[in-house]
């Protein structure tokens, strides 16, 4: 009988580890008591249990370069178990996705996209000393944006857009903004970037104009949602526009809006990030990164026929990106499809992000590429929105 004798070891060592992880799990009340006293709750890996730091030593991990997903404000102990298990770092495809199929309508929209529009929003976004988080500059930022975007419903009022702040405990809030969908309200295609900036010896008043990182994808996203209003886009089922607050903090606005979107059972069609797209390093060839992992593959295929069908872009399939690397990892973890299109091979990014040096004059800044990566957003848009 060692088979069975094996089995009901087997059976054992599996109740055990699921005790141990019940163990691990933590109380509401702990996360207040903690949460009082200035901690914080990071998750840093996929298998390992969530540890507390303070603000100085998360401070720490982002400087020794470390990601983690700050789960402080999401951190629930009932789901927390079948939230890890829904995303993961290779997943397979959820949906399945179309071959580009609206070049008629889509090819001369982007002929519309104007790089001076994308020029004029990232001067106005790098000229906030920072656009950190928890910063009044950063919180202005946000203003900026909701206001701009307001600016350009304004432009196009039969559009039915609308914009709205994601508030949460800290200042800088998130922005939605929405395309209805002319036959359904599900399901829901999203394309994201993040709004916040950091300097990484000074957070909270150094400079930090984060002009790649990520006002980049920021401005892409911006001039791809001005397109298409101005375009008379109506999809048939809803697109949205995210600039996220606290990336840099652990994906904290992402993550935030990804549980709220899980919880109200929101059907995600897709979701597209734009997380540094203007650098291309100096003797490298400029290509598109499609990262690998936490995002899923059949999305990240048509994402690749996109960029052949309508942009100047080459692209290849990246290096890995790694745990909590950018917002689309809050999308993947409540299990969402979500894919990842970066400025270059991941080792060639641009070396002076989280710096008062992440500014349009680093050798490498390339507005042709940028770019190309609003084209990809309003093509994205599009053809899934359609
Ligand atoms: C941005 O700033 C410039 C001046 O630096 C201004 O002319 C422009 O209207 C501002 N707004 C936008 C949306 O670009
Ligand atoms: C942070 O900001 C300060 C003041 O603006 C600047 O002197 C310093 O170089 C910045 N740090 C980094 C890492 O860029
Ligand atoms: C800038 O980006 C474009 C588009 O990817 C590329 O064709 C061009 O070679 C790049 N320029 C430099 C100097 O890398
Ligand atoms: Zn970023």
């Amino acid at each position: 009988m060692k088979f069975s004798l094996g089995f009901a070891l087997l059976i054992q060592g599996s109740l055990a580890l699921a005790l141990a992880a019940r163990q691990q799990q933590i109380t509401s009340q702990e996360i207040q008591e903690k949460t009082s006293q200035g901690l914080r709750l990071l998750s840093l890996s996929e298998t390992t249990a969530p540890v507390w730091k303070t603000e100085d030593e998360k401070l720490e991990l982002l400087r020794k370069h470390t990601r983690f997903f700050d789960v402080t404000e999401v951190y629930d102990p009932q789901e927390a178990l079948v939230v890890e298990n829904q995303g993961g770092k290779n997943l397979k495809s959820l949906v399945s996705y179309p071959k580009p199929s609206h070049q008629s309508q889509v090819l001369p929209l982007i002929q519309t996209a104007s790089l001076s529009e994308m020029q004029g929003y990232l001067a106005n976004l790098t000229a906030f000393n920072n656009r950190y988080y928890k910063a009044t500059t950063g919180q202005q930022a946000s203003t900026w944006i909701r206001d701009t975007v307001a600016g350009i419903i304004a432009q196009y009022p039969t559009s039915g857009a609308s914009v709205q702040l994601f508030t949460h405990t800290w200042v800088q809030s998130s922005i939605i903004a929405t395309i209805p969908g002319t036959s359904a309200t599900t399901p829901i295609t999203i394309l994201g970037g993040h709004m916040d900036s950091i300097n990484l010896s000074n957070p909270t008043s150094g400079r930090a104009p984060g002009a790649d990182d990520d006002g980049s994808g920021a401005v892409n996203l911006l001039e791809a949602f001005r397109v298409l209003l101005a375009g008379g886009f109506k999809p048939s089922t809803p697109v949205e526009f995210h600039w996220y607050s606290g990336e840099e903090g652990g994906l904290l606005g992402s993550q935030a809006i990804a549980k709220s979107y899980n919880s109200k059972g929101a059907k995600v069609k897709a979701m597209l990030q734009f997380d540094m797209t203007a650098y291309v390093k100096p003797g490298t060839k400029a290509v598109a990164g499609l990262m690998p992992d936490y995002t899923d593959s059949g999305l990240t295929t048509f994402v690749s026929s996109l960029i052949e069908a309508y942009t100047k872009l080459a692209w290849v399939i990246n290096d890995p990106c790694g745990y909590a690397c950018s917002d689309h990892a809050s999308w993947n973890k409540y299990g969402y499809p979500t894919a990842l299109p970066f400025e270059s091979l991941f080792n060639n990014d641009n070396p002076q992000i989280h710096s008062s040096g992440d500014t349009i004059s680093v050798a490498g800044f390339n507005w042709t590429h940028t770019f190309e990566f609003a084209k990809l957003a309003t093509a994205f848009a599009y053809e899934l929105g359609a």
